[in-house]
């Protein structure tokens, strides 16, 4: 190890990466999860790391609840609030109130219950204004909902959102942390800049949520969806989230008017009547095992303050880009996330002509980022697990790739159905 001296700026010693753990605060917190040996995970702003927990609760839950007890585990289980109750404890982790926020079918069914139940709210205006390169669902479910909703979709540059807000917008649908750069938006201005041309912002905070500060409340938000599986741990196609501020819920009734969202869903009547508040959003029979796995990812975060998370996040990040720098130069690796924490996600993103080959023979190296098509390399920073320790080994795994070329063999270039 050499000494701070002799080392180009920038870098660290591997025992100053290890001491950086040591007093890290959230350091326990690591320990909640299943991380595999020799393996540094960045990727769990795709999918989050395992809790450890997650086994013992899904054995109690399909030996016991589901092998035992059975149906009657509907009630003496708490199986018919689990929407509501994960919902609860998801709220303030985005700063809402408990009763703002429940667990139901994925972001892109989200997306579009709230996109055609907020359209309703303001027929004379037909836009639904979106960002381009926006991620994919999220403008594709706003298609379909537009068609079905009379709305005209307009996807404009980040830099024309402003000049195209006007008298005929309905509804701004944005995602606060951008999924490839990390680029994020300022909640309470965009917000409060939507509201000012009388339209409302419907915010995905799949990027966000579990990582990044939110104050839900404080932005002036009124609708807002989310993943459960990246930043909250809930396991590969964990349910998601759905937020309306209290204030709106009572005017707004779903365009899935299933059963579960009824008043009174085993009185068996024909006609609908929403249920109050925002149970009203869900629409058929919970995924219990999903959302106890999801239940228990979200319960991984008691205890940790979230501005300690947050700070955590920025050091990460912060390591992380400065050892690129120092360690990596010349192998023409970008970073496009903004270096300002106000400005970013937790998510650090670099582009290269040969990002897909890189992060083949990283993962092949025991490192896991993710791809982006065309040309980016992206690593999640999740403060509640990682360390200090787990960037400077990615670093220095990419730097031997890099160095040697290692990423030219053939077998770094061929594509799974998941890239
Ligand atoms: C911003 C964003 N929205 C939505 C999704 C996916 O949503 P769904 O839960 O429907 O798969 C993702 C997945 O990566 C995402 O990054």
């Amino acid at each position: 190890m050499g000494s701070a001296t002799s080392r180009p700026s920038g870098t660290i010693a591997l025992d100053e990466a290890r001491a950086l753990d040591a007093a890290d605060p959230l350091r326990a917190f690591r320990d909640r999860f299943r991380l595999p040996k020799g393996l540094v995970y960045l990727d769990g702003n795709s999918l989050g790391a395992l809790p450890k927990a997650a086994a013992e609760r899904q054995r109690r839950l399909v030996e016991e609840e589901w092998g035992e007890e059975l149906i009657r585990s509907w009630n003496s289980r708490g199986w018919i609030d689990a929407p509501q109750r994960v919902g609860a404890k998801i709220a303030p982790l985005i700063g809402a109130k408990p009763h703002e926020v429940i667990v139901a079918d994925s972001t892109s069914v989200n997306l579009f219950k709230l996109i055609v139940a907020a359209a309703a709210l303001a027929p004379g205006r037909r836009q639904l204004l979106s960002e381009a390169g926006n991620f994919h669902t999220d403008l594709h479910i706003a298609s379909g909902a537009a068609e079905l909703a009379g709305l005209r979709l307009d996807i404009v540059p980040r830099e024309g959102l402003e000049a195209a807000l006007g008298p005929d917008t309905n509804l701004l649908l944005l995602t606060h942390v951008h999924f490839k750069a990390g680029f994020r938006f300022d909640m309470a201005e965009v917000t409060a800049r939507a509201k000012a041309a009388g339209a409302r912002t419907l915010w995905d905070l799949s990027h966000s949520a579990g990582a990044v500060p939110l104050d839900l409340n404080g932005a002036g938000a009124e609708l807002a969806v989310g993943c459960g599986y990246k930043y909250l741990n809930g396991g590969p196609g964990a349910p998601a989230f759905l937020y309306v501020a209290e204030a709106l819920q009572e005017r707004l009734v779903s365009p899935l008017r299933g059963w579960m969202g009824h008043a009174a869903p085993f009185a068996f009547t024909d006609d609908y009547a929403p249920a109050p508040g925002i149970a009203r959003f869900l629409a058929g029979t919970p995924p219990i095992l999903g959302l106890a796995a999801l239940e228990t990812g979200v319960d991984s975060f008691a205890g940790a303050p979230l501005e300690a998370l947050w700070a955590k996040s920025i050091a990460l990040f912060d390591l992380f880009a400065r050892l690129v720098e120092a360690r990596c130069a010349g192998h023409g690796l970008a970073c496009i996330s903004p270096r300002e924490p106000e400005r970013r996600g937790s998510h650090i993103s670099f582009s290269h002509p040969n990002a897909f080959e890189i992060c083949q023979a990283l993962i092949a190296d025991g490192v896991v980022g993710d791809f982006r098509a065309p040309d980016v390399v992206r690593f999640g920073l999740t403060p509640l697990y990682l360390g200090f320790e787990d960037v400077w080994t990615a670093v220095e795994r990419l730097r031997a790739i890099l160095d040697t070329g290692r990423w030219r063999d053939p077998r770094f270039a061929v594509r799974g159905k998941v890239t």
